[in-house]
């Protein structure tokens, strides 16, 4: 970049980052993350450090956030309430350790390890509010929101709807003490409440977060209680006595120590949380709760780890509005910002064509991500995506990152319009472009669906996909067999192989696979005979296949894993599908759940003797498709599902298994005749297509009753 583009670059984040630090801490606006902002002064940081001469100490990412809204009576904390450092890394908890420890006496404090060891107090980082309760002579009189540190908000009415707030203390008690803690909806409360938002037609809530903040500036207390908020303490501060330990209490000497003093005068205090003596064991608990954290009830977003000894701390002391003796741990962010370099173009299986943006690499939720698909153009379109932008990616756990926003704010002007090729990108091939009405039955097949849904637009409407009209296109016969192989679960046989195998002359097409034997792959470079007798003794394994897998593996199009799974069981066997789909078509259309484009398209293929000669091939090298099971009848015969979101007591592989095995049918997205949408905590966009095409949408709870 010219310094000149810089400098504007500089001056557009500034204003961007302002702007949505603003909707998320004072406005608390649906749908805006910290994850971005964040992301951008990341990226503002690095480039004020290589150009220092743009560097402005009153540009906003100096500012701090949380000014107190007009409201509220504000009311002035007795001693500040201090934000905590991040380390987003295990190497800056290393960093974090050195500098402590550089700073602390060389000989250990009584009651800490040898050596000039520190021991450590791990506790989850709850994503709430962060607020202050005031008792004197063990009654709750005042609470506060932490506001900018100095000056709060007076919101003790509302904070005494909280059922997990002791309004009383339990005894013995100190004369007077500050409790600082989260207020925070539970997930469960979340889901349930955007529940009866969506059946109101209200706006659904992002995260735990925005809905705690915007509940405690409610100025009714009726409408907070109404929330079901939840407190949990993690700090006592200021215990003053009026005789010291008159009452039995002795003071604290440990971070951990005031855990169990919360505990006992009657506050909700979180079970997990460790003593450590290392950050070895300080690591472990971070790597422990990760794995918990996506089914644990609150809303979490890292570890406060503080130096438990409340003497070290007291040496450590503060600097600017963090102290240095305890550090929060952040799990990585699942949101990030970055620039679409270029949009590649992939042909799919069936010829669809589908863009793939390609970004500077960025790091999401703990991996560098520098590509994702984006579908077709309709997707594109609806982004208002073009090459050069700024784009947010998001990546939630295990899930593939997608984009989901452009920040058009950001634009400079020279962004450029993407344009699907005309030709082919692999073979040359004309492209051409399919308008299709998805059925319902179509929708139903989702995401790991056959054509025109590879790539195809699941809203419902029309759905445009372009495709390689190349018939012997390369590109299509090698996700062709890549699908094959997937569907047959030959799992030895990844891409890559068969890649090799057809470059090698191995195999032509998927029948060639049942052919193979050990000696033509052990001489192959990198082979040898293990990994060849696993690949033989695989395939070997698979050549038995029922009906409905068999169909769904030929890529018949619009036969996805559900529609074939209707055809089997209606046909029973191939002979006489294929004889129908030859010469009766009203018979195919006749069964509930199909509809012309499938009957069609079994007739195009059936009638191709390409096909029938492949299937014949497949046949004669070993395959032997099984005759259809009957579906299993049950309480769910003729309902079919949607799953969404994370189900807390089972995962969705076996609420699958259990809504197969009572006759119904698990598929990917919602239509007009899904039955139920089953919504877990988080449910995605599936629950709001739910609400909008009038579909039953059910909690956990419900659907275990059901069960
Ligand atoms: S601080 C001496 N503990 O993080 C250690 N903060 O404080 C005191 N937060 O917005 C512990 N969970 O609301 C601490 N377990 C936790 C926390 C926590 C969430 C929030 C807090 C504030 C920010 C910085």
């Amino acid at each position: 970049m010219k310094e000149a583009e810089v400098q504007k670059r500089i001056k557009k984040l500034r204003n961007e980052i302002a702007r949505l630090r603003n909707a998320y801490h004072i406005e608390n606006k649906e749908g805006v993350t910290p994850d971005v902002y964040e992301s951008l002064t990341r990226e503002l940081e690095i480039l004020v450090q290589k150009y220092p001469e743009f560097e402005d100490v009153n540009a906003p990412e100096h500012r701090v956030a949380g000014k107190p809204l007009d409201k509220f009576v504000k009311v002035r904390h007795k001693s500040r309430m201090l934000s905590l450092n991040d380390a987003f890394s295990y190497e800056e908890l290393y960093d974090w350790e050195k500098r402590i420890k550089k700073l602390l006496p060389p000989s250990p404090l009584q009651g800490e390890g040898q050596g000039g060891e520190v021991n450590y107090f791990c506790e989850v980082k709850f994503d709430g509010l962060a607020v202050s309760l005031i008792y004197e002579k063990g009654e709750f009189i005042r609470g506060a929101t932490r506001g900018d540190g100095f000056v709060g908000e007076d919101i003790t009415q509302n904070l005494k709807t909280i059922n997990s707030i002791p309004l009383i203390l339990q005894k013995p008690f100190p004369e007077s003490l500050e409790v600082r803690g989260e207020a925070l909806m539970g997930k469960t409360t979340l889901a349930k409440l955007n529940l009866q938002n969506g059946k109101e037609g209200k706006p659904l809530f992002a995260n735990t977060r925005n809905v705690a903040a915007g509940s405690l500036r409610q100025l009714d207390p009726q409408l907070v209680a109404d929330r079901h908020l939840d407190f949990i303490a993690y700090d006592l501060v200021g215990i003053k006595e009026a005789r010291p330990n008159a009452l039995g209490l002795a003071s604290p000497q440990f971070h951990s120590n005031k855990h169990e003093m919360l505990r006992q005068l009657g506050f909700k205090i979180e079970k997990l949380e460790a003593k450590c003596v290392s950050l070895e064991e300080v690591i472990a608990f971070i790597k422990k709760f990760e794995k918990i954290r996506p089914s644990f009830p609150y809303g979490t977003d890292g570890i406060v780890i503080s130096v438990n000894n409340l003497k070290l701390q007291e040496i450590l002391g503060v600097v600017g509005k963090a102290p240095r003796y305890v550090v929060a741990f952040k799990y990585p962010a699942e949101r990030s910002t970055t620039i679409v370099k270029k949009i590649l173009v992939n042909v799919g299986r069936t010829g669809v064509l589908t863009p793939l943006a390609i970004f500077k690499p960025t790091q999401v939720a703990g991996s560098l991500v520098s590509k994702a698909t984006l579908h077709n153009m309709d997707q594109i379109n609806r982004l208002d995506l073009k090459i050069g932008d700024t784009v947010v990616i998001e990546k939630a756990g295990d899930v593939i990152p997608k984009v989901v926003e452009v920040l058009t704010r950001l634009r400079t002007g020279k962004e450029k319009k993407f344009k699907m090729p005309e030709f082919c990108p692999v073979c040359g091939g004309k492209v051409e472009k399919k308008i299709t009405t998805p059925s319902p039955l179509l929708h139903k097949e989702g995401a790991k669906s056959s054509p025109p849904y590879e790539g195809g637009d699941k809203r419902g409407g029309l759905s445009v996909a372009h495709y390689c009209a190349n018939p012997k296109c390369p590109a299509k016969n090698e996700r062709y067999l890549e699908h094959f192989v997937s569907v047959f679960e030959i799992y030895e046989l990844g891409p890559k192989i068969l890649r090799r195998f057809k470059d090698e002359g191995l195999i032509t097409d998927a029948a060639d696979i049942f052919t193979l034997e050990e000696e033509d792959i052990a001489p192959l470079e990198r082979f040898g005979e293990k990994s060849a007798e696993n690949i033989i003794q695989e395939i070997k394994n698979k050549k038995k296949i029922p009906l409905s897998k068999f169909l769904w593996a030929l890529g018949i199009l619009h036969v996805g894993e559900e529609t074939a799974r209707d055809l089997a069981e209606h046909f029973g066997t191939l002979e006489k599908l294929v004889l129908c789909a030859r010469q009766d078509l009203t018979q195919i259309d006749s069964i509930e759940n199909i509809g012309p484009a499938v009957s069609k398209s079994l007739h195009d293929f059936f009638s191709d003797e390409n096909n029938l000669s492949f299937i014949k091939k497949l046949q004669k090298n070993g395959v032997s498709v099984q005759k259809a099971e009957r579906r299993k009848k049950g309480k769910f015969t003729g309902q079919t599902f949607v799953l969404t979101g994370t189900l807390s007591g089972m995962s969705r592989e076996i609420a699958k298994e259990k809504i197969i095995a009572l006759g119904g049918k698990v598929v990917g997205s919602v239509s007009k005749n899904t039955s139920y949408v089953v919504a877990g905590v988080d449910p995605g966009s599936k629950f709001t297509t739910a609400q909008k095409l009038g579909v039953k949408v059910i909690d956990e709870k419900e659907f275990l009753r059901m069960l």
